[in-house]
């Protein structure tokens, strides 16, 4: 019924908690003697011995205390809000937090849409756990303690049946809490994977289109949400038989509370007013202990999704390095790399490479040969399964990530421009960049006369760059990349996909940049990479050959192949021109 592992986390709203439920319980003192007051004005109305004067004062009584608890329930409500507002901002800036560490490589461990649902309404579930769950129930076992000690002066006998009767709506609600715990935790399965095919199908929807399977996928999702709310169905049957099992305990135990004062009454054991604040006090036994049931599966359904987030958060980060001062203008050896994806299917098998300071080394290969792979490997993203990668003699395992990304730049076909305008792409790589280092930049990757038409620096991106053209795209991309300054450089086909015009203007300027930097170029396109230094040709996640293109071609192997069928294929494409 509480769970441990919240309380820790949040040790912070305790006492926001804690006043909460001293409110209460002032609120329940009140109560006490409100009903005491009108008690005794109900007995001498009934015996016609009640003064005008004491009338007054007990009415007077009763106006006062419910002012009091007007104001006081205010104020429990803002302890409430207190006590979750800090929960929130709190477990929000944790999966942050994690998410920074687990780095670029986040969604091989948690789907985009996941993570949302979780940060979204997984936390807001949390809300009622913290801003009223956790008080009520403290308050619950509180009220009926008081209620009894109050009670017992008046008739012990019916204090204690009432006081026994309480724990069976408990009991109920661990009972139906076993039951409910698996199916929660199936709902939330259901809903983050009607997340997941969601957000897929909204992305992916002019391909969808395009290819007409656009129907399909509605079916599909169709059935997801049909389970979805079959699930919801279940849950809220679940829900509302308990409330109704709970009802009756509540309800017939202040009814056999109410009979027993009125035998009392009638045997002479207890006067009028005393059986009439029974009779007024008998519910509020019971009150307590239902409202926390109607809460108990708001608060589970938190539990659940903050067992999801507490996954999430435990989640191996790989141990940060302590070397922070990287000598990256050395020879990046990988030795003997090993990968796979899934277990015992290699992507990489033995890969043995030098990537040369200030040279251009070049990876090509078919598609799917594992040359991102080995970027990604480069880039820490990834575990590597056996062998390491060597910076000069320094093994990479042992350099931190965020050290490390100084030094290293990468850019792909598909780099992410984010709304906003250039100048806040820009700044992205180098936040103490002036304009004048923002324009030369873009000058260098010839966008910036085109910008200068619109307005300038301060030209809007829409998200994902959609007002502009893609080449225009990477360029802007390009010269973020060129900002960042960065010793070694990655650039996994950051030409292709775009109009030839910018990929010629792109791969020279990548050519040009390789007496400064180190650079690891992966292109499919065998032209990009005639002027590098080294060459090393992949098949099926090996290496294959290596040497420059001219020693290459001389080995009458899988490169000279390529080459000829690239030519022949180019040279066709030039005639259709
Ligand atoms: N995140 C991933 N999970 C599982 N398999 C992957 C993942 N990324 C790539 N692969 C597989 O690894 C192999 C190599 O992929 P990749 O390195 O991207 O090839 P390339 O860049 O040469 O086209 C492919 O067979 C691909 O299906
Ligand atoms: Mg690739």
């Amino acid at each position: 019924m509480i769970n441990k592992r919240l309380i820790r986390e949040m040790k912070g709203s305790l006492a926001f908690i804690y006043k909460n439920v001293l409110m209460q319980w002032i609120m329940l003192i009140l109560n006490i003697i409100m009903m005491m007051l009108i008690a005794m004005t109900l007995e001498g109305l009934l015996r016609n011995v009640l003064v005008m004067n004491q009338m007054m004062l007990y009415l007077t009584g009763v106006i006062v205390i419910v002012a009091l608890r007007f104001m006081l329930s205010k104020k429990s409500v803002m302890y409430g809000y207190d006590a979750s507002k800090e929960v929130k901002k709190i477990l929000r800036e944790k999966i942050l937090t994690k998410l920074n560490e687990i780095g670029s490589g986040y969604h091989q461990r948690i789907a985009t849409s996941t993570l949302v649902q979780m940060c979204v309404e997984g936390i807001d579930q949390l809300e009622i756990y913290y801003g009223s769950y956790l008080s009520q129930f403290m308050y619950s076992i509180l009220a009926p303690l008081t209620l009894f000690a109050v009670l017992a002066f008046v008739n012990f006998k019916v204090a204690l049946i009432l006081f026994i009767c309480v724990p069976l709506i408990p009991i109920t609600i661990i009972l139906v809490s076993k039951l409910a715990k698996r199916l929660l935790s199936k709902y939330w399965g259901q809903y983050t994977t009607l997340g997941d095919s969601f957000l897929e199908n909204l992305e992916g929807l002019t391909t969808l289109k395009i290819y007409q399977a656009d129907g399909y996928k509605h079916e599909k999702m169709n059935e997801e949400a049909e389970k979805f709310r079959k699930v919801t169905m279940k849950v809220l049957t679940m829900q509302l038989n308990s409330i109704t099992i709970m009802d009756l305990i509540a309800y017939g135990g202040a009814g056999i509370g109410m009979m027993v004062a009125l035998f009392e009454y009638q045997s002479g054991a207890v006067s009028i007013a005393e059986c009439i604040l029974i009779i007024l006090l008998s519910a509020d036994f019971f009150i307590p202990m239902r409202t926390l049931g109607s809460l108990f599966h708001v608060a589970m359904n938190g539990i659940a999704a903050s067992d999801r987030l507490f996954c999430f958060l435990d989640e191996e980060v790989e141990e940060d390095g302590t070397i922070s001062d990287i000598k990256a203008d050395q020879s990046i050896y990988l030795d003997h790399v090993s990968f796979a994806y899934e277990k015992d299917q290699n992507v990489l098998n033995d890969i043995v490479m030098e990537i040369k300071p200030h040279q251009m080394t070049s990876i090509v290969g078919e598609s799917g040969c594992g040359k991102s792979t080995i970027s990604s490997l480069l880039m820490k993203e990834m575990k590597i399964d056996h062998g390491r990668i060597l910076v000069g003699d320094e093994d990479m395992a042992h350099f931190s990530r965020k050290a490390w990304m100084k030094k290293i730049t990468y850019l792909s076909s598909n780099a992410l421009l984010f709304k906003g305008t250039v100048r806040e792409n820009l700044l992205m790589a180098k936040k103490d960049a002036g304009d004048d280092e923002m324009i030369d930049v873009l000058k260098k990757v010839k966008i910036y006369d085109f910008l200068e038409g619109e307005q300038g620096l301060d030209t809007p991106i829409l998200e994902n760059g959609s007002n502009l053209s893609g080449g225009q795209c990477q360029r802007i991309a390009f010269a973020r990349a060129l900002l960042h300054d960065s010793e070694i450089y990655i650039f996994d086909e950051a030409t292709s996909n775009i109009d030839v015009e910018s990929e010629n203007d792109l791969m020279k300027l990548v050519e040009e940049m390789k007496d400064e930097k180190t650079i690891l170029l992966i292109s499919h396109r065998l032209m990009n990479v005639v002027k590098s230094d080294q060459i090393y040709v992949m098949e099926k996640s090996r290496i294959v050959e290596k040497g420059t293109h001219e020693e290459l071609l001389g080995q009458e192997g899988t490169y000279k192949n390529l080459w000829e069928s690239q030519k022949k294929l180019e040279a066709l494409k030039g005639r259709s021109l």
